[in-house]
């Protein structure tokens, strides 16, 4: 009896672009999918924009735009890059949606009416410039540990510690460079510890994940539940919650929300909506990285548990993409985005690759591109592609491009493709897929060895029936194959489809023969792996990097005008010392100049020409301690170098020197 499915991947943050860490795990479950749908199951393919939080709000008013409009824009563009490599959605949908509002509401209505929510206040850091409270990435200033500058609130990118943003020594906030202060707001909790025993019992119910994910799940019962913080204080970008006044839910509390709102929003019919969510007679499947695991294995079921929804028959956790061995840089050109990817190289070889790669565990997946070019030139196109391609052209046109019957040796060598059915099914459905590509493979190469032993390309010159039956047996073989590979090359399948003349080539079509049929012209099915466009892409991804960083910094200098602010990463640029004026002249031709020689103590005695005659003459400067910029690019002036700058106040004859108060030492910095 046919099952009914409903799979969801991840729901890809509006803020970014989509890259290949996205498109893994996109391919990882529409493979599943598509294999599901092949075998008759009823499975529907769901996903979203997961569009909420303060990131996107400060993004939208940067590009001076609605939240919504950027959303939108985010939404289509996300659409366009998943689906090009062959993500088949049965509906993509966005977290910003009525019916995401109204089961988002609904279930914590629904928590808080069985006393699952509670209230406390507590203190957060707040910036009063900018009016609003600072999530921890918003907030920056020196690591605690070990004292790298500009490390953001909750870890330091250069030590590894993890801390409060409390600890930070110097923090600012990120958006306009003030210190924020620490204010009190009430905020609400769902008491994730209420649902202890049954999230235990749910999570060693047998396949409901891997085991790497269950062990890790088990690691946060023995360190204890905590009640879960899902409010947070307008200004912000979600749904306001009902009953509260200017509070709205926390970005993670709608985002798994927003896999009930795709489906509804599909499904328009509340009966089919309940057959998953509500009565058990369909199942959910959902396919995540290993680094959103607490969400998907703890709050989530827990949340649908108290509001008397079903929980998810299987949570599939996969580790991350690693370019080359080492994580995705940004740097190193290995970060590099979906739409780049599919400028230069074919995506249906990046999801065969995946395929070769992707085991059911939990453990981190590797491109290496080397290993890419050869799986995708010697496996998928010497190997499977060859073995139609080879015979489709000039040997089947000399054969009216007609099959005849299997003889025997080709109904043997066919059953040997079709014993290993059972296995292939049973390897895609526990998503091991590298098993399932292993299988096809050897298959391969065995219809191979018996195509070269039999050498059509000779045949044909010699004996055209001996020809048609190697050709026979070589397009029922690789029929069986490309069906067996039709999840993985969904392109490639339907060319294979087109080219037999097949209504369909799905799983239950497994056993039909080709015999006695004439077959349809042959059309290209992929071309081989360029090198060269590896080299290509990566290097637009850097500079593509190197771009942003500039223009970062362009965006960065335009705000200082258009605020006039500063960050205080700006001001720390600048180096102010104590100087002795060592030396004062007059300057020759010149009436508003002096030039005065400043020590800055171990910092060396610097040259400048000071615009201050109107109101010092030479002699009253001499021994003097002044306030010096020191780091400032020397300028060639008409009557010398000037290596630093005084600074004063005023102008003409009420101009005033700054000078250090009390004693200071000629290169101290000031603070
Ligand atoms: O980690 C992320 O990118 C989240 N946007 C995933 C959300 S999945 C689900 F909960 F919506
Ligand atoms: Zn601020």
């Amino acid at each position: 009896m046919s099952k009914k499915i409903l799979v969801t991947s991840a729901l890809p943050y509006a803020n970014g672009s989509i890259h290949l860490g996205h498109i893994l795990e996109a391919v990882q479950t529409d493979i599943w999918v598509r294999f599901q749908k092949l075998k008759g199951n009823q499975c529907y393919f769901f996903c979203a924009d997961d569009t909420h939080g303060t990131p996107i709000m400060i993004a939208a008013k940067k590009l001076s735009k609605s939240p919504e409009e950027l959303i939108g824009e985010v939404q289509k563009e996300h659409y366009q890059d998943l689906t090009s490599f062959l993500v088949e959605y049965d509906n993509y949908y966005t977290t910003n949606s009525d019916e995401n509002k109204f089961y988002s509401e609904q279930i914590y209505l629904r928590l808080k009416e069985k006393g699952h929510i509670s209230s406390r206040n507590i203190e957060q850091s707040y910036c009063e410039h900018d009016k609003m409270f600072l999530p921890d990435r918003f907030i920056k200033g020196i690591c605690p540990k070990c004292g790298a500058k500009d490390q953001y609130g909750d870890s330091c990118e250069v030590c590894g510690t993890s801390y409060s943003p409390k600890d930070l020594k110097d923090s600012y906030c990120s958006i306009c460079g003030n210190t924020p202060v620490l204010k009190e707001s009430k905020h609400l909790f769902f008491k994730l510890q209420d649902f202890e025993s049954p999230l235990k019992e749910w999570l060693s119910t047998k396949d409901r994940l891997n085991e790497g994910a269950q062990k890790k799940l088990q690691e946060w019962f023995l360190s204890g539940l905590q009640e879960w913080d899902i409010s947070r204080d307008g200004p912000y970008f979600g749904f306001a919650i009902p009953g509260e006044e200017n509070k709205y839910f926390y970005v993670w509390l709608d985002a798994p929300i927003g896999y009930m709102a795709s489906s509804k929003n599909f499904f328009k019919d509340e009966a089919l909506f309940n057959e998953f969510w509500k009565d058990g007679k369909g199942e959910i499947v959902h396919f995540i990285g290993k680094d959103i695991l607490y969400f998907h294995g703890l709050f989530w079921p827990a949340m649908l548990m108290g509001s008397d929804y079903q929980t998810p028959k299987q949570l599939n956790v996969h580790g991350f993409l690693t370019v080359n061995g080492e994580k995705m840089s940004k740097s190193r050109g290995t970060f590099i985005n979906a739409s780049t990817f599919v400028k230069y190289l074919d995506p249906e070889h990046f999801r065969f690759y995946m395929a070769c790669r992707l085991g059911s565990g939990m453990e981190d997946v590797d491109i290496s591109f080397e290993d890419f070019v050869s799986r995708v030139n010697s496996d998928l196109i010497g190997n499977l592609v060859n073995l139609v391609s080879r015979v489709s052209t000039s040997i089947l046109d000399k054969l009216d491009r007609r099959l005849g019957p299997l003889s025997a040796e080709g109904k043997s060598l066919l059953q040997e493709l079709l014993d290993k059915k059972t296995d292939i099914e049973t390897a895609y459905e526990q998503r091991n897929y590298s098993k399932v590509m292993r299988e096809i493979t050897s298959l391969g190469d065995k219809v191979n060895k018996y195509v070269n032993d039999y050498a059509p390309w000779n045949l044909v010159k010699t004996d055209l029936e001996k020809a048609r039956e190697v050709v026979t047996v070589s397009s029922n073989c690789a029929k069986v194959l490309f069906t067996y590979l039709a999840p993985v090359t969904p392109k490639i399948s339907a060319e294979i489809q087109k080219l037999y003349q097949l209504k369909t080539l799905d799983f239950s079509n497994l056993e039909s023969t080709l015999e006695n049929i004439t077959l349809a012209p042959y059309q290209m099915l992929t071309k081989r792996v360029e090198e060269k466009n590896i080299q290509v892409m990566i290097e637009e991804t850097k500079d593509s990097f190197n771009q942003n960083k500039q223009t970062e910094a362009k965006v960065e200098v335009k705000e200082v005008t258009d605020t006039g602010y500063i960050s205080i990463e700006d001001l720390s640029k600048v180096e102010l010392r104590v100087g002795l004026i060592a030396e004062a002249n007059h300057v020759e031709g010149a009436d508003k100049l002096i030039n005065v020689k400043v020590d800055l103590g171990e910092k060396g005695i610097k040259n400048v020409f000071a615009g201050i005659k109107a109101a010092y003459a030479p002699e009253d400067l001499l021994g003097k301690k002044v306030v010096v910029v020191a780091n400032l690019k020397p300028r060639q002036m008409k009557f010398g170098l000037s290596e630093a700058m005084l600074l004063a106040s005023g102008k003409d004859s009420t101009l005033s020197l700054f000078v250090p108060d009390r004693s200071a030492n000629p290169g101290d910095l000031l603070k």
